[in-house]
């Protein structure tokens, strides 16, 4: 047994109105962006990442940020957060009152290059700042590391780069870190072993697991990562999800596909997976295109079908 069977809950994060909807070349009206994240707040998710506070210029998709952040309505036991890439991030964020500033930079210096337009030394220079103002308000800082297992310009990496990066995270005072597989070229063992290392070096500091499903190894890392003690797994409705600055990059881990998997195993995540089908049947609408999820399709596994009539 995993410590999570034993201990209790997987935390679900959901990401779709952010990771899901930054990716879609239409842009989803404000008022049904609130619609499904008031939905996906009743399914009993852990986190709701909403939005993000970027440039409208680089994620135009997530233009609306502040309309979204104050029109949603707030479940207690939610925590509500945004994704943060620089200072004026923060300020915007913070006054929109999020529980959690989710700021992003890249283990690549390529990758924080082409998304965030900044060295990897200006990311962190900016993040101190961040974490300063964030004391005196009821945000909690979470960092998310890009291109964690691998970098779409610059390939694998070495994991002493991961460490060092969680080790100016942890210096700084941040208690919260999700180690990302921004383009799915994380492999199973590999993922075990950085979890087991990051969790064992810093055994105070929340781990979140974010992983895509671009080669298809997205549900078999959530395995690799609770083996090595992770419970907090960000996935997105319907499977959609991606960065627009990391060529290749698809969905990620589908939250009804994860949710199911999970229930099925014996673990608890709190979560309502027909009310969670029921939220994600709205997607295909609203992004203009069928989504990757599989649940959504083929139904939970409980489901049986009559026999044919010649077998009857
Ligand atoms: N919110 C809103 N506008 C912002 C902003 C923010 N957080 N940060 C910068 N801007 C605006 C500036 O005011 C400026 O506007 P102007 O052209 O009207 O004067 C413009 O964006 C450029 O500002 P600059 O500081 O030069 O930023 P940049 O062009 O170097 O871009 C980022 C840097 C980080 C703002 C931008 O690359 C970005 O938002 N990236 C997010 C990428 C992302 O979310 N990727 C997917 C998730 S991993
Ligand atoms: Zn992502």
């Amino acid at each position: 047994m995993t410590p999570a069977r034993e201990s209790g809950r997987v935390h679900i994060h959901e990401v779709v109105t952010r990771d899901g909807f930054q990716m879609e070349r239409v842009f989803v009206p404000t008022e049904h962006k609130i619609e499904l994240i008031d939905q996906l707040s009743s399914t009993g998710v852990a986190k709701i990442e909403v939005t993000s506070f970027t440039s409208p210029k680089a994620i135009p998709s997530l233009a609306d940020a502040e309309a979204v952040m104050r029109g949603i309505r707030r479940e207690p036991g939610v925590v509500y957060a945004a994704l943060v890439p620089n200072v004026r991030g923060c300020e915007r964020a913070l006054a929109c009152e999020v529980d959690e500033i989710n700021l992003v930079m890249s283990a690549s210096e390529s990758h924080n290059q082409a998304n965030l337009r900044m060295s990897r030394a200006q990311s962190i220079a900016q993040f101190a700042p961040i974490v300063q103002t964030a004391r005196g308000s009821r945000a909690v800082i979470n960092a998310s590391l890009s291109t964690a297992f691998g970098c779409p310009f610059e390939g694998a990496l070495p994991e002493t780069t991961i460490l060092e990066m969680v080790e100016q995270f942890a210096a700084l005072g941040i208690p919260r870190v999700t180690l990302c597989d921004t383009v799915g070229m994380a492999n199973p063992q590999q993922v075990e072993r950085l979890c087991r290392e990051v969790s064992s070096r810093w055994p105070d500091l929340e781990v979140t697991a974010h992983f895509h499903n671009t080669r298809g190894m997205g549900l078999a890392n959530v395995l690799a990562a609770l083996q090595a003690g992770i419970i907090r797994f960000d996935a997105s409705l319907g499977g959609l999800g991606g960065c627009p600055y990391a060529p290749g990059a698809s969905g990620n881990i589908c939250t009804e596909d994860l949710v199911h998997m999970l229930g099925e195993m014996g673990y608890a995540t709190g979560v309502d997976l027909s009310a969670l089908i029921e939220a994600a049947r709205a997607l295909p609408e609203l992004v203009g295109h069928a989504v990757p999820g599989y649940v959504l399709k083929a139904g939970p596994s409980s489901r049986v079908h009559p026999l044919p009539e010649h077998s009857k």
